[in-house]
């Protein structure tokens, strides 16, 4: 492919992450100084629909690096689902000239980018979300922010909890996936993980360990929950009518998706927005931009989109072996 004749759509789609602004500058910039001309399509696949195209220069990404959300906006699309919404995105884009589109977004993001692929369009994914929840990768942009905040949360739930004496419920946000809650269970201190793919619903087990630890002299009680195990509030509810022990929800909610972007994430989307840039150039279509082994590289979207996600048993075992079971 000759670069005058590139032109680059880049959009971020489904829930904002931590760094997606960063990756855009990093298509803008690298794209634009490669000599590609880079269209900005705003408000994810919904604004696709709408036609929000607008031209970036390298300045329209000054001063974003740092920022939190996303400058190209973001949605979540119902027309993308219809039978025949992928091949009108493929059309439109077309229609705008559009060579290639970049992705910015997760699992749905990957899938809507898929089908527009399967409709003779060049796509491009970069992962960013807040969840950690896609297989293809180690990493998602915008995680590492986010554990950062609900970790500063749950400090300052634990010092309220531990003031009170009693049992803290945080819930996390995370989708189906518990890798939220587990690195900020982990680095928390919490006393119990809750995550769905590993949680038995067994209130009554759960209760016991409780009473041990109280048993022990503990005398608060971390129990961070993820999103997907959800119920926080009628949690709280069974185990204080159980233990007698206070208990408190806290849901945290979208404040885990706001806030500037750690270093990681703003170093690791420039990698990877860089990385979407190096496909065009080389002409690897409808790929996948992930980090494995600690390298960035790109592999195949649709192979991206079918893997599946397991938790890591370091992580699932370590969560475990740290809590006290004895004085
Ligand atoms: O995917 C990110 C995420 O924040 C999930 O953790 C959560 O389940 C979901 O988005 C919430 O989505 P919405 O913004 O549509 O409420």
């Amino acid at each position: 492919m000759t670069n005058e004749q590139i032109t680059i759509g880049v959009l971020t789609s489904g829930g904002d992450a931590p760094g997606m602004n960063a990756a855009v500058r990093a298509v803008v910039r690298v794209g634009t100084n490669k000599g590609y001309r880079v269209i900005g399509i705003y408000r994810g696949y919904q604004g696709l629909f709408n036609e929000e195209f607008r031209e970036l220069t390298a300045l329209d990404v000054r001063d974003t690096v740092q920022r939190g959300g996303t400058i190209l906006y973001t949605a979540r699309c119902k027309k993308m689902m219809e039978s025949d919404g992928p091949a009108r995105a493929a059309e439109i884009l077309k229609k705008h000239g559009i060579d290639v589109l970049v992705a910015i977004g997760g699992d749905g993001t990957f899938r809507g980018a898929l089908a527009i692929a399967q409709n003779d369009m060049n796509v491009v994914g970069i992962p960013a979300t807040i969840d950690l929840d896609m297989a293809c990768t180690d990493y998602t942009i915008g995680f590492d922010t986010a554990i950062d905040t609900a970790v500063e949360a749950i400090d300052k739930i634990r010092d309220s909890g531990t003031a009170h004496e009693r049992i803290s419920i945080i819930e996390v946000m995370g989708r189906k996936c518990g890798s939220i809650a587990l690195w900020s269970g982990i680095a928390s201190g919490a006393e119990e993980i809750l995550i769905p793919e590993t949680y038995d619903y067994n209130d009554k087990a759960l209760i016991e360990r409780i009473k041990e630890r109280e048993a022990l002299g503990k005398k608060q009680h971390i129990i961070i929950n993820a999103e997907g195990v959800g119920d926080s509030e009628a949690l709280a509810r069974r185990i204080e009518n159980a233990t007698g022990i206070e208990a408190r929800a806290t849901i945290l909610g979208y404040m885990q998706r706001g806030g500037a972007p750690s270093a990681l994430d703003r170093v690791k989307a420039s990698l990877m927005g860089e990385q979407a840039i190096e496909c065009v150039m080389a002409g690897r279509m409808n790929r996948a931009v992930v980090e494995k082994n600690g390298k960035i590289k790109d592999i195949d979207l649709a192979e991206a989109v079918e893997a599946k996600k397991e938790q890591s048993r370091d992580l699932l075992g370590v969560a475990k072996n740290l809590v006290r079971k004895a004085n």
